[in-house]
């Protein structure tokens, strides 16, 4: 009798943790799924999925939900990719990355030398690029969503209207960064109606943003793109130093792109192709893995270690020496670094015992923070969403007009600042990302679905700048080649290292002294850095559960599901 009530217990206890998942930790559930940075965006995802909207309308107003919820880098002022899988197997990518404004050009960042003006590419309203974000959500609801755009928007509406909870999170993060430099419109944006800042465990309300999303609401991308609008955006950056004009706004498209595809052993991987580098990268660094045999080499070992930062260095010197806009750079070899020959040679000259050199007078670029977001998600079809967006650095250029209520991004950073010009640091010169008006600024950002036998396996991808692609690679790899858990996969140590400047960075705390100095002897120079990207993922379990889970670095992050 006691056996049996306790394992009734444990079963009601189970169904209860499936039904109502509070989205931390390892999350389990049989119907839908949404992940990423903040709960109440995903709750908000989760009630589209029960309201019978599929992935893609969840997708929406998930992304919505969160320029209200996590302004870091939730946001209708910047840009991103989106990967979709339908449950027919059928898969297609929308990207909505931010362009140059028509008044862009290659020297807009240099003094007379023609040198960077340190700082310039990232700071002020001439960083800015065109933002893509309400232009490809409207597209993917165009031609993939079921639900009425307006129900999608709404939740947004109302959580700008009603106020959040600012959490101990965010409160932090807000005081961070306005205690800085930062510029008037951040330091105002979380005034509470006192004038004071917003206090952890307050409600903060965005009138100012609850309108903007009414008009998006209403008309749709035109809310955004024209109208009152795109007059205040035109108005404010000419007021104020900027470039971007009604002109740059109205002509603003999405563009549906196929996606990248690659294989690793039995696994397909559906990637976003340029003018993110992210799907290219992630195919290449995999390839070149799929030629060790990786049976024979411990995780985490540093024999591991060694050869992905090896597959990594090779990787992103292709990526500096070959990527850009698809549509200014007509000639990528895509196909040949995503073949398994490329890999193969790629592979040949990897020194076991030894440190490569990465040649200083090649390219390089800086790595980035947290400052980009991820939602994964699937429904009970089977329809699968990876969508990763961003406005650049942490509150992008922390500059907006103060009638929208949103955060301009400040992407125009990621593209090659000083054309010719690569140093043994941050900057790449290389020509397929030097600025054009119109153009879109290369991305590294991974959102990734892998299938097997032609269904959802995985959904992954996460913010982190250059070190996303590393993070994605290491937890696909860690699923399939190590076959850890979704949890596991997300929180075991990651490395990142980006060819310049030649560091090989790990997560403090997770790599053993002994690895350290035997890296160390193979000529690697290493970087601490307290954690790596922050993955949001989902594993479809062989018995046709969802298993989800945020990455711990999040802590407002969660896996909800239903
Ligand atoms: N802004 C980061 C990226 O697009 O890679």
């Amino acid at each position: 009798m006691a056996v049996k009530t306790i394992i009734k217990a444990i079963s009601l206890f189970v169904m209860f943790m499936i039904a109502h998942n509070n989205g931390f930790g390892q999350t389990y559930a049989k119907q839908g799924m949404v992940v990423c940075d903040n709960t109440v965006a995903s709750n908000i995802g989760v009630s589209i999925l029960k309201k019978g909207g599929n992935a893609i309308d969840a997708s929406i107003a998930t992304a919505f939900a969160l320029a209200v919820t996590h302004p870091q880098a939730g946001n209708i002022g910047g840009g991103g990719f989106l990967v979709f899988m339908d449950s027919e197997g059928k898969s297609t990518t929308i990207d909505f990355r931010e362009k140059a404004p028509l008044l862009a050009s290659s020297d807009m960042f240099l003094d007379d030398e023609g040198v960077l003006v340190k700082g310039s590419n990232h700071n002020g309203l001439k960083s800015v690029g065109v933002p893509g974000t309400v232009a490809g959500l409207y597209m993917a609801h165009q031609k993939y969503g079921t639900l009425p755009w307006r129900d999608l928007v709404q939740p947004a509406v109302q959580l700008a209207k009603d106020g959040v909870v600012l959490s101990w999170t965010l409160a932090e993060h807000a005081k961070k960064h306005n205690a800085g430099d930062y510029p008037q419109f951040l330091k105002d944006y979380f005034k509470n109606p006192k004038g004071e800042l917003t206090e952890f465990g307050e409600l903060w309300v965005q009138q100012e943003l609850a309108t903007t999303l009414e008009l998006i609401r209403d008309h749709g991308k035109d809310g955004f793109y024209k109208g009152s609008v795109a007059q205040e955006i035109a108005d404010f950056m000419k007021a104020n130093g900027g470039i971007i004009t009604l002109d740059d706004l109205s002509k603003y498209e999405a563009v549906e792109r196929k996606p990248i595809k690659g294989t690793y052993k039995e696994f397909e991987i559906i990637a976003m192709p340029p003018p993110s580098s992210g799907g290219v990268a992630v195919i290449e660094m995999l390839n070149l893995m799929e030629q060790a045999n990786l049976d024979s080499i411990p995780f985490n070992s540093t024999a591991y270690v060694h050869l992905v930062a090896e597959a990594m260095r090779r990787t992103f010197a292709d990526r500096a020496e070959h990527l850009g806009d698809p549509d200014y750079n007509l000639d990528m070899p895509l196909d040949k670094l995503i073949s398994k020959d490329f890999a193969k040679m790629r592979y040949e000259n990897i020194d076991f015992n030894h440190a490569s050199i990465s040649d200083s007078s090649k390219f390089g670029q800086l790595y980035d923070g947290k400052n980009t977001t991820h939602l994964s998600i699937i429904d009970k079809d089977g329809n699968a969403v990876s969508l990763t967006y961003t406005i650049e650095q942490s509150y992008g250029s922390g500059l907006g007009s103060p009638h929208l209520g949103f955060i301009f991004n400040n992407e125009m950073g990621d593209f090659n600042p000083q054309p010719g010009y690569t140093n043994n640091g941050w900057i790449i010169g290389t020509d397929p990302n030097v600025i054009q008006p119109e153009k879109r600024m290369l991305s590294s950002m991974s959102p990734t679905i892998i299938t097997k036998n032609g269904r959802p396996y995985l959904i992954i991808g996460s913010p982190g700048g250059r070190t996303i692609i590393s993070t994605v690679f290491q937890a696909i790899l860690n699923v399939i080649e190590y076959e850890m858990s979704i949890e596991k996969a997300i929180e075991v140590m990651k490395i990142h290292h980006q060819w310049m400047p030649n560091e090989l960075v790990f997560e403090n705390d997770l790599m053993s002294p002994d690895t350290q100095k035997a890296l160390t002897q193979m000529g690697h120079t290493l970087k601490g850095r307290e954690s790596l990207g922050r993955l949001m993922g989902i594993l479809c379990l062989p018995s046709g559960v969802y298993q989800g889970a945020s990455d711990s670095s999040s802590p407002d992050g969660g896996a909800v599901g239903y």
